[in-house]
């Protein structure tokens, strides 16, 4: 396709909305909460920062600007900058961890449109917290109701692909992140003035560092790649429909702020409403699912139309924030499939809804009727979860840092970071040193320590 027929963002507001868009979903709503609990809550937000603004940020600007300059897929975009190579292969991984990302994503996010339902018949009503454990624990393991959700949001997911990128990207991350944000600061009010809530304050800003290890490291590190979208060639793939002026390096500290901010209120929201309640901060998967329900029914029993109302605002933008999250990870595949094989984009589309729906059916059923079926002690949804965040992703920045870093032109990467010398960015060679040194380094030890290659 030629560099100037692909579609473009049509406004600053709507590049950065886009990308923080892809970034802030489940990820920070749902993963991010149940990762600091199993990991021991304070230290592990502490080191969870410095990921973000050590590997983070760099590796974000990084991927805007392969993909901004190669205007392609992230697949396509590698061959551009590095034809003839083995570069291409890190595009190709990419693609790979999306579709598998996007399967078992899914599955979760159909679960917000189950609770979509139940917020609105007013189902939260007189719930004690045992209830709320065994209604959400009886409707996972429902042989057909989560994949119903499943299927739908896909479909979602689908028709927004269809529509182009300026249309259904941009104008739905425009509405409704803003008031996303809104309703959690609400939230966070109401979570932290339950009776009790103080110690999930504490378990938030009382770092314990003996409970660090190795797999803490991992686990911050895949984290920080996994709500940032980074990794995978996602904001790579956005790049690519940037304008020429976009400014990356301000453009992903911004994204960076606003995801983290979310994911951290996130904390506010889950923390202290769990242990006002008595339910484990290791809950896992579960625990945004059973303390939010507790929040709105603690904190607004007494006027029900308020419960029904907030309650039901929640899980639509979490459903919404999870699609923007969605449509990010589709785009990925559908623009691989439709510029390197010269598919049409709808039968592009039409193959990535169907494999993810095939895929993400076998990880709802793997917690439910499949249960039994599991390798290491994981399920499969755990299994794909395992292998693309604490993996794949961290694998895709380490290999991203290096070609950056080490392979790219100078030149080249200088003028996109400073769209051709017309921006000032005073950490360029910070950015340089980060992606050629700490990055890499930090990563591999990371992942070598966690291996055991050093502990034997
Ligand atoms: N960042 C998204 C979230 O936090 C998930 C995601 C991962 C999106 C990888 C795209 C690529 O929910």
């Amino acid at each position: 396709m030629a560099r100037d027929d692909r579609a473009n963002f049509g406004s600053k507001l709507g590049v950065i909305l886009a990308s923080a868009g892809s970034a802030v979903g489940l990820g920070n709503i749902w993963r991010f909460p149940f990762e600091t609990g199993n990991n021991g809550g304070a230290a592990f937000i502490l080191i969870y920062l410095v990921c973000v603004l050590l590997l983070g940020i760099p590796i974000m600007i990084a991927e805007f600007s392969i993909g901004r300059h190669s205007r392609a897929n992230t697949a396509g975009a590698y061959q551009r900058l590095a034809p003839g190579t083995q570069w291409r292969w890190v595009g190709r991984m990419g693609v790979l961890t999306g579709f598998l990302i996007l399967s078992y994503y899914s599955v979760v996010a159909g679960w917000t449109l189950e609770y979509i339902g139940e917020a609105a018949g007013n189902g939260f009503a007189g719930k004690t917290a045992e209830e709320f454990i065994d209604s959400f624990n009886s409707f996972v393991g429902h042989p057909f109701r989560p994949i119903l959700w499943l299927v739908l949001f896909l479909l979602a997911t689908h028709y927004v692909i269809v529509k182009g990128v300026e249309k259904g990207i941009e104008k739905s991350a425009k509405i409704m992140m803003p008031v996303l944000f809104l309703l959690l600061l609400v939230l966070t009010a109401c979570s932290i003035s339950l009776p009790g809530a103080g110690a999930g304050i504490e378990f938030l800003l009382k770092p314990d560092f003996s409970k660090v290890d190795s797999t803490v490291l991992l686990n911050a590190t895949g984290q920080a790649f996994f709500s940032l979208s980074l990794g995978m060639g996602c904001l790579c793939t956005y790049a690519s429909y940037f304008r020429d002026d976009t400014n990356l390096p301000r453009t992903a500290f911004n994204v960076a702020a606003i995801d983290t901010l979310v994911a951290i209120l996130a904390g506010f929201i889950i923390f202290p409403a769990a242990f006002s309640v008595g339910i484990q901060p290791d809950a896992g998967p579960s625990l945004l699912f059973i303390t939010l329900p507790n929040v709105f029914q603690q904190a607004f029993g007494s006027l029900p139309w308020l419960a029904v109302l907030l309650s039901l605002l929640f899980y639509v933008l979490l459903a919404l924030a999870s699609l923007t999250s969605t449509i990010s990870m589709h785009e990925v595949v559908t623009a691989y499939l439709h510029e390197e094989f010269n598919l049409p984009r709808s039968k592009a589309a039409r193959l990535v809804t169907s494999g993810c729906i095939l895929l993400g059916i076998f990880c709802s059923l793997s917690l439910g009727v499949g249960k039994e079926y599991t390798l290491f002690g994981l399920t499969l949804f755990d299994i794909f979860d395992f292998l693309t965040a604490k993996i794949m992703l961290p694998l895709g920045g380490l290999f991203i840092a290096l070609f950056t870093g080490w392979y790219l032109d100078k030149q080249l990467f200088r003028s996109e970071v400073t769209n051709n010398g017309t921006l000032k960015f005073a950490f360029y060679k910070t950015l340089v040193f980060v992606l050629r040194y700490i990055a890499p380094i930090g990563i591999a030890a990371i992942f070598i320590n966690e291996l055991g290659l050093l502990k034997g």
